[in-house]
């Protein structure tokens, strides 16, 4: 099967992260240049120590993982222990990683990453807050127009937020981070929460991967069983949204989403809506359309995907 897509993941890992990275390292379609921490869900130097862990449950220990930004651009670090426990893995019990982290910036990474490649070849695959993105993108802006594209988990609209009432988490942790990447003039895909909580962890899809029978189905089984438990009370739902592999899913299989060229806007200024995400989805201003936003999923579809990829790791 050809490569069909060289990407870099930025991560916060997080157990969906966790199961985004799967999905990319067990598909052949995805050839994973390189994985870079940020700091999110839990501080950087568990997040790049997560990364590890989850390429070595893979059996993929050759990944190179980078860590890039321990806090936000202006904001200070709002972490997520309440939801994805204080190792940032909770749930399975991962041996301490043996692999290297790499020498050198998760930054330097991205920008020499993508300076060296063929233009317009590489693309980026954030699933945290956009530190690293948007350091990269002012360390050298001559990148911007070398992104093939940039696919990103982030932000919410019709949904509202998760960490606000106005916000998501990788938005809202840094706004300011996103504002510069929304407005980059990169070709962007947007996988907000008007999506994701569309994909639920239910109870029937965790047995699909508990039922692989394999240490990595049953390592994102538990996985998923204490990452939904936080969600699950939030909104009273049969599992909680896994919105991470979005991003991956859509590159192996764009036809299980749908959704539209809209501007989006980030919220900088007013502590009230501090990292909203404002989406003309009625193209109501002249605002430039500078997303694709995403607000429908073939669940289903989506979690077979899943099964089938990480069943082959
Ligand atoms: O709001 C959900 C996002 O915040 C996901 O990327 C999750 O991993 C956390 O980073
Ligand atoms: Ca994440």
């Amino acid at each position: 099967m050809t490569t069909s897509h060289r990407i870099i993941i930025d991560t916060d890992p997080g157990q969906d992260d966790a199961v985004a990275i799967l999905l990319a390292l067990g598909s052949p379609e995805i050839e994973v240049l390189g994985i870079t921490a940020v700091a999110g869900n839990v501080p950087l130097r568990l997040t790049e120590k997560n990364a590890r862990k989850i390429c070595e449950l893979a059996g993929r220990p050759e990944t190179r993982v980078y860590a890039g930004a321990v806090r936000p651009l202006v904001r200070p670090l709002v972490t997520a222990e309440a939801v994805h426990g204080k190792t940032g893995l909770n749930g399975p019990d991962l041996p301490e990683p043996k692999m290297r982290l790499c020498d050198g910036h998760a930054v330097d990474f991205i920008v020499e990453t993508l300076m060296a490649e063929e233009a317009g070849t590489v693309t980026l695959c954030p699933l945290g807050p956009l530190t690293n993105i948007a350091l990269a993108l002012i360390r050298e802006p001559r990148i911007a127009p070398r992104i093939r594209q940039i696919v990103l988990m982030g932000g919410g609209f019709f949904e509202g937020g998760n960490t606000t009432p106005a916000a998501e988490f990788n938005i809202y942790v840094d706004p300011h981070a996103a504002d510069i990447v929304f407005r980059s003039g990169v070709p962007i895909v947007m996988m907000p929460l008007d999506v994701t909580h569309k994909a639920l962890t239910t109870g029937r899809r965790i047995a699909a991967f508990r039922d692989l029978g394999t240490r990595v189905g049953v390592a994102t089984a538990e996985m998923l069983e204490f990452f939904e438990r936080f969600d699950e009370a939030k909104y009273g739902t049969d599992g909680g949204p896994l919105h991470d592999p979005c991003v991956i899913a859509w590159l192996l299989k764009p036809d299980l989403f749908s959704g539209r060229e809209c501007n989006v806007s980030v919220e900088i200024a007013s502590e009230l809506t501090m990292g909203m995400t404002v989406v003309d989805w009625w193209g109501v201003t002249k605002r430039p359309k500078n997303a694709m936003v995403m607000r429908d999923i073939d669940a289903d579809g989506f979690f077979a995907l899943l099964v089938e990829r990480i069943g082959s790791l």
